[in-house]
């Protein structure tokens, strides 16, 4: 279990003004689901998803990661927790000096994985994204849901428990965007893998997820169940959001 225990999160503005971003703010998220946060433009979506790896840190609440609280750990506890947490991006963040597999495998030098084991697990993963044969070209080289299917790979390498999905198919067209859910959704299946996504769409979460939360004003406003068919809102932001989009 993933959870998200009464966060209050605020960011200093330039203008000395303090903004709170989310406001006591929980999700739970079960192991092996793939979870949606849903709303509109910042909302706190993104915000909520980094609460999660701690890229951001709450200001009070707890993050609970398989059963322990680690909103308050630090340095070495905090790296070890990141690698087993992935994370992907709309602009799916490669570097672009490095190949394919370079990109892959840096994330399983950082954890410190034996060079002899690093080349197999990438190919692994790069067969897992159905990415194999591309695995020597720069990204430049490659289609956006390509390059998006190197990120996902990056992001599994090291056997993470959870993945963060922030938008990872709003700058693809419908084709593609059906690919990389298609992807996410197979790998949830072949590896029981939990993935928390934020999106703006709800075709998206019809295909993807389990439940989704509407978010609103840094607010946790409901969880839904998706696989009952009908996603049915009861409070008035969430019904007018669903009439929306
Ligand atoms: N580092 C920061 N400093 C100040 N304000 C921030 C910071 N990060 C986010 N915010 C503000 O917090 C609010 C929520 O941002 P967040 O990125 O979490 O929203 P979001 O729901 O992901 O939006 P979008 O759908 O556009 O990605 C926004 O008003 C944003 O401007
Ligand atoms: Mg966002």
């Amino acid at each position: 279990m993933f959870e998200l225990k009464n966060i209050n999160k605020s960011f200093q503005l330039p203008t000395g003004e303090t903004f709170q971003v989310l406001k006591d703010f929980s999700l739970s998220v079960n192991k092996g689901e793939v979870f949606g946060l849903i709303g509109l433009s910042g909302a706190g979506k993104s915000t909520a998803l980094r609460t999660f790896n701690l890229l951001e840190a709450p200001d009070q609440g707890q993050v609970i990661f398989k059963g322990k609280d680690i909103s308050t750990i630090q340095d070495k506890e905090l790296r070890l927790v990141r690698q087993k947490i992935g994370m992907i991006f709309q602009h799916f963040n490669l570097l672009s000096n490095k190949t394919v597999s370079e990109n892959v495998a840096l994330s399983l030098k950082i954890a410190g994985w034996k060079s002899a084991q690093i080349k197999p697990r990438v190919m692994e993963c790069l067969e897992l994204v159905r990415l194999q044969d591309k695995h020597d070209v720069y990204p430049n080289q490659l289609s956006g849901g390509q390059k998006q299917r190197v990120a996902i790979a990056r992001s599994i390498a090291n056997n993470p428990d959870l993945l963060l999905a922030d938008e990872p198919t709003s700058a693809l067209d419908p084709l593609t965007k059906n690919e990389i859910l298609e992807c996410l959704l197979r790998l949830n299946k072949a590896l029981g893998l939990t993935v928390v996504i934020s999106t703006h769409e709800m075709g998206l979460v019809k295909k993807l997820c389990q439940r989704v939360a509407i978010i609103n004003g840094g607010q946790n406003l409901e969880t839904l169940d998706v696989r009952e068919g009908q996603i049915q809102p009861t409070s008035s932001f969430g019904k007018a959001l669903l009439e929306t989009i």
